[in-house]
């Protein structure tokens, strides 16, 4: 077994997910997650797809090192399926879903890759989401435990871990819209789910610390709130999604304190227990941070549940997924975490950025995803600009490595550097591929 490398003083990645890309969802002993649930579940996901496959990562790994060894980057994020490594959610651990990820861990720190964990990837154990999902107070203590026992086993040569990924996507896509597993529709009466992912952050950081573990971040996605107008209600309705967005799942951990969330019709919070915010407030060595674009917020309808509205923006250019293209928001994204934060801020790492364009193969077998290299090239150039400006970032990891399971968007949404075939599973580089692995050779150039 190889050392794990030194990573350069700006790491260049690549990001995944277990869900999207593993596959193999009965092999092994692993056990249901509420993804499997909700996939199996007619009509949530687009056209009925299914990650029962996915991108066969799970036996393909190799080849998919050996593609991150040709691009040449520095630091891979992955997640580790909780079902697999523990697939009641409480009861014993499964070795032989340890065992991949001990395989794949050897496979990466051989091809001189530096590997960084995600404990949680919102792919809850089913029978933990029968007990009460995030809506319950035990789930972060199981968090914990499944926390020790991926340390235990991988954190001799793990030193780079995430608790959890994006939170508040979590809550709001899966327990407050119904649009991601589990599937529930309880919009603002979903708060809970917030405090109990920050609880179970900070007491898996302590987990992972009292194993040893050096690097410890926990990864949120961040979004300018733009207001539709100048207009009071519309500026006023900006800063409320700013709170429910930003501060709510960042103030917590950072500063040890919840923001005033009255403006949301919360005056207390009462799922908050003595012990929790210090638990919470656990320090840290690094902040991922996911962009993919801003988010331009209006003021509330009158009779709206949510006291405010999401509007397009005018005139941008999309991706496939129809998400505005605006660069500038991720120096302002880094910029703003550095000037709100000051000196309760970590180093920022950009965990992931990426686009949807879905490109065919062309008859020379060449993919020209020429879309996906100057959003790229325009989101690295915004990382300089956010480093001119003081933000102190140190690392960059494109979502994703592979066309992949998104979510319930099936497999219509290509955000990988390499295409995969669905019915062959054969992987081709894309052009944005070279484009990467050009673009991190120059940098190192003196
Ligand atoms: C992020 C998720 C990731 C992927 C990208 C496109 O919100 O963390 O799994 O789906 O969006």
């Amino acid at each position: 077994m190889a050392a794990t490398p030194r990573l350069p003083d700006f790491a260049w990645g690549v990001a995944t997910s277990a869900f999207q890309i593993e596959g193999a969802t009965v092999e092994d002993g692993r056990g249901p997650s509420v993804w499997d649930t909700y996939t199996g579940t007619p009509g949530k996901i687009r056209d009925g797809h299914t990650a029962a496959t996915a991108c066969d990562h799970y036996h393909r790994y190799s080849e998919d090192i050996a593609l991150m060894r040709d691009l040449g980057i520095d630091v891979y994020r992955f997640s580790i399926g909780w079902p697999r490594v523990r697939p009641g959610g409480t009861g014993p651990a499964n070795g032989a879903g340890l065992d991949f990820y001990e395989r794949l861990v050897d496979g990466l720190l051989d091809a001189g890759i530096t590997p960084m964990a995600t404990l949680y990837h919102w792919d809850l154990p089913q029978p933990l989401e029968d007990a009460g999902g995030w809506l319950d107070r035990d789930t972060p203590h199981r968090l914990a435990e499944y926390a020790a026992i991926c340390a235990e086993r991988l954190g001799d040569r793990v030193r780079h871990w995430i608790t959890l990924n994006e939170p508040f996507e979590h809550m709001a896509l899966g327990y407050a819209l119904g649009q991601h597993a589990p599937g529930h529709t309880l919009l603002l009466d979903a708060l809970p789910v917030a405090h109990h992912q920050l609880l179970g952050h900070g007491l898996a950081t302590s987990a992972l610390r009292a194993a040893g573990a050096p690097h410890v971040m926990l990864t949120n996605s961040y979004t300018p709130a733009v207001p539709f107008t100048g207009n009071e209600n519309d500026l006023t309705a900006a800063e409320v999604y700013d709170v429910l967005h930003r501060r709510l799942f960042t103030d917590p951990v950072l500063l040890g304190r919840y923001p005033d969330l009255s403006a949301l019709g919360l005056e207390s919070l009462p799922f908050v227990k003595d012990g929790d915010l210090e638990a919470i407030a656990q320090p840290l060595d690094g902040l991922g941070v996911n962009y993919y674009n801003p988010t331009r917020v209006a003021a509330a309808p009158s009779e709206s549940p949510l006291p405010f509205e999401i509007v397009e923006f005018d005139h941008v250019k999309t991706t496939d997924f129809d998400w505005p293209v605006i660069p500038s928001g991720l120096t302002q994204t880094l910029v703003e975490l550095t000037e709100d934060y000051g000196t309760a801020l970590p180093p920022l790492w950009v965990t992931e950025n990426g686009c949807s364009y879905s490109v065919e193969p062309a008859a020379d077998g060449s993919i020209p995803d020429q879309d996906r290299i100057d959003y790229l090239a325009a989101h690295v150039k915004a990382v300089d600009n956010a480093i001119a400006q003081g933000a102190d970032v140190r690392g960059y990891l494109v979502w994703s490595l592979l066309d992949n399971f998104e979510w319930a968007e099936g497999y219509h949404q290509c955000f990988g550097l390499v295409h995969v075939d669905s019915e062959t599973q054969d992987r081709t580089p894309k052009a944005s591929f070279d484009w990467y692995r050009e673009h991190i050779v120059q940098s190192r150039r003196p």
